[in-house]
């Protein structure tokens, strides 16, 4: 079987297609709701996209190329598009409003705000929170930017605005994070140079370069992949392989936290497509052992969290993580949501201040028997579901729809491999 195209791929390369010259095609891209959105979005700033069967192209119209509109981009639930569009219009000299649905408008985003007034944006908003208005320059400043949170959105956002800079922009990743945007944008020809320094990573861009188009085939999202093999995990005589999963270093670490956990898991068929490693992953019945997880691994497993606590409930033993503030400002705030749904279904859980401790069940059962409250996220409500498939009592998920957000067939495909959903 096979999960969606990678989410966080998808949605930088349309964004850089759109910035290069020339056309791209663009195989296995995902078709969840944040690209739909992201799509009209691109269009209604004038560039042209067009989807066959199985691929789409993207015409680009090269950096600070695109036009002013009178309407509203609407971003839905993504925070990812709207953090990477926010370093776009950067380089664009007129004034676009932002919004996003109840979700997203709750989100902060003043992290990034910070460094894209200096590079010469114009932002107004309430708060830091979407509605937001935007105005760029048609040349951004270059800056240095000290990365104190670690997030792959600011740091690609960053990279973004700065491609229209005449100059050099440093960026410092003291917990560096996913870098599928310096992949693309080396493969696209920007001028940019990473260096890793201990811990850190140092990348420096220079822009005023042109970019150009170049055919790219994604893999299968790895967090998908992570929700999809956790019910083998947890259901008796299971197994399910899924193929051509993206394994790109920076976001593998659940697999390796599963591999801790004493999980059966066997990866094969390494391969290089469109210069990010993709494999086939094996998920087979497991009898896990619960571990503790540092902050530097929580920071590369943000959205496998979710998961993670559900697989905790199932493990021989305790289990916790620390570390995880960002985890507040995410689809929902994960560490309350998770808190509350595991709570409810009699796990035995304790709130850290920024963490939990998971206490497992050695008998592979939980009880389960309540309604989980998903606060429209959409890694909650499938993390949830998974969780029902091995509870001694029926878990409703209090709303469906969010899962669209990252994973349309979730509930389609589940249900053919045996999900009693
Ligand atoms: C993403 C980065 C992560 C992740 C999000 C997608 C991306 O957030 O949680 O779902 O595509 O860049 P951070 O910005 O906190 O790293």
């Amino acid at each position: 079987m096979e999960v969606p195209g990678d989410k966080s791929i998808s949605q930088r390369i349309l964004i850089l297609a759109s910035l290069a010259i020339g056309t791209t095609k663009v195989s296995g891209i995902s078709f969840s709701e944040d690209i739909k959105n992201l799509i009209k979005n691109l269009k209604i700033l004038g560039v042209k996209i067009k989807k066959n069967k199985s691929s789409i192209l993207v015409y680009g119209v090269g950096v600070g190329g695109l036009n002013s509109t009178k309407k509203s981009l609407y971003m839905g639930n993504s925070g990812t598009a709207t953090r990477l569009m926010m370093g776009t219009l950067c380089n664009q000299d007129f004034e676009v409003k932002i919004t996003g649905d109840k979700s997203l408008n709750k989100r902060d985003m003043g992290e990034l705000i910070k460094p894209l007034k200096k590079m010469g944006a114009s932002i107004s908003s309430k708060k830091n929170k979407l509605p937001i208005s935007i105005k760029g320059f048609n040349e951004t400043m270059p800056i240095i930017y000290n990365q104190k949170i670690p997030s792959a959105q600011i740091k690609s956002a960053v990279l973004i605005a700065s491609l229209n800079s005449p100059g050099l922009t440093t960026i410092i990743e003291n917990i560096p994070t996913r870098n599928h945007t310096e992949i693309i944008l080396k493969k696209f020809g920007a001028k940019i140079e990473i260096k890793k320094e201990k811990q850190k990573k140092i990348i420096k861009i220079i822009g005023q370069k042109e970019l150009y188009a170049k055919s790219i085939l994604i893999g299968g999202d790895p967090s998908a992949a992570a929700i999809v093999g956790s019910a083998a995990l947890i259901t008796e005589n299971s197994k399910i392989k899924i193929k051509n999963v993206n394994f790109n270093k920076t976001r593998i670490a659940f697999f390796n936290v599963l591999k801790r956990m004493k999980a059966n898991i066997k990866i094969s068929n390494k391969r290089i497509i469109s210069n990010e490693e993709i494999v086939d992953i094996t998920f087979s019945s497991s009898k896990l052992k619960g571990i503790h997880l540092s902050k530097k691994t929580v920071a590369n497993m943000i959205d496998e969290i979710p998961i993670f606590s559900i697989l905790a409930a199932f493990a021989n033993g305790s289990s916790s993580f620390v570390g995880g503030e960002q985890l507040k400002n995410k689809e929902s705030n994960r560490i309350k949501s998770l808190y509350e749904g595991l709570y409810a279904c009699n796990v035995k859980v304790k709130k850290k201040n920024d963490g939990l401790e998971i206490i497992g069940k050695s008998k592979n059962k939980v009880v389960g028997g309540a309604k989980i409250k998903t606060y429209y996220d959409h890694r909650i409500a499938m993390s949830f579901l998974i969780m029902g498939l091995n509870s001694e009592k029926k878990i409703i998920i209090d709303d469906k729809d969010c899962i669209k957000t990252s994973f349309p067939n979730f509930i389609k495909l589940m249900k053919q491999i045996g999900a009693n959903f």
